[in-house]
């Protein structure tokens, strides 16, 4: 087990300094989400690059930025870019934003991410509401970090994802007229997108979407008590269930014509917290 609050002692030290009051909500906005971050009012950004031991960021489209923003009254800590396992970091580090967040006594965790859409329903475009994520395989390195589990924190995980927040995003996506799917995310570890060979077999295990991030996020935000709801942006067809060619390109074009649907979401939501 990893003692995260003794590894990250200084750079927690800096940021509960910076970002004095408590967040309403939390939100780490996956590739290509970024943007979403210019379209509230924010009081303070944070580089990731100012805080002691924080890994720097080495992908195009993560920007290493936190923000504390305001909307409609609520407070907003927002994490413009997040920290994969494929970069070559520890679980530990992955952890970071959820681990910040907690840190700051945020209660819930809105966790976005770009991917890959393998049930044949979801078009390139679509919004899914993650009803359960399927991280069998990060179990080893999620295990390791949580270490035994205490009562409390398999307590914790009865709830998740959260029902009470899944429904505000579900009232949300209602009121805004957006088809919000709903379905299960499947983690791989990358580095790179899927074979079709590996996407058949997430397919005949019941996996809707297929992304690198935020199953171990989500997992440890839940063991430590927070609320989390995550939503995927689906920006391709997964591995060899389109004709063409899968890039990171594909999926930030994506996410770019379908970011104001995104953002109409996420504030709707923000405002029915
Ligand atoms: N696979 C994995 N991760 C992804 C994908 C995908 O098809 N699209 C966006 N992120």
């Amino acid at each position: 087990m990893v003692d995260l609050s003794f590894k990250y002692r200084e750079l927690i030290k800096v940021i509960q300094k910076e970002i004095p009051e408590k967040p309403d909500v939390s939100l780490i906005l996956g590739s290509g989400l970024g943007d979403f971050a210019n379209s509230v009012e924010v009081k303070k950004t944070i580089s990731t690059k100012d805080l002691p031991g924080y890994p720097p960021s080495t992908i195009e489209g993560h920007e290493g930025k936190i923000h504390f923003a305001e909307y409609e009254g609520k407070k907003l800590l927002i994490f413009q870019g997040r920290i994969h396992f494929y970069e070559g970091y520890d679980i530990s580090e992955c952890m970071l934003p959820v681990f910040i967040s907690y840190k700051l006594d945020c209660k819930r965790i809105f966790i976005t991410n770009a991917a890959g859409g393998v049930n044949t329903n979801f078009q390139p475009g679509d919004l899914m509401l993650i009803t359960s994520f399927n991280s069998i395989m990060i179990k080893k390195e999620i295990t390791e970090l949580i270490g035994i589990a205490s009562e409390k924190g398999k307590e914790n995980l009865n709830d998740f994802t959260s029902k009470g927040f899944n429904s505000i995003i579900k009232n949300a996506a209602l009121k805004e007229g957006i088809d919000l799917k709903e379905g299960v995310y499947w983690y791989n570890k990358g580095p790179a997108y899927e074979t079709p060979a590996e996407i058949q077999m997430v397919s005949g295990f019941g996996g809707d979407a297929v992304g690198m991030s935020s199953a171990h996020e989500a997992i440890f935000a839940a063991f430590l008590g927070m609320q989390i709801s995550s939503v995927s942006l689906v920006t391709n067809l997964a591995a060899g269930l389109s004709p063409k060619k899968l890039s990171h390109k594909e999926v930030t074009e994506t996410a770019n014509l379908a970011k104001s649907k995104f953002e109409r979401l996420v504030k709707r939501m923000i405002s029915l917290l």
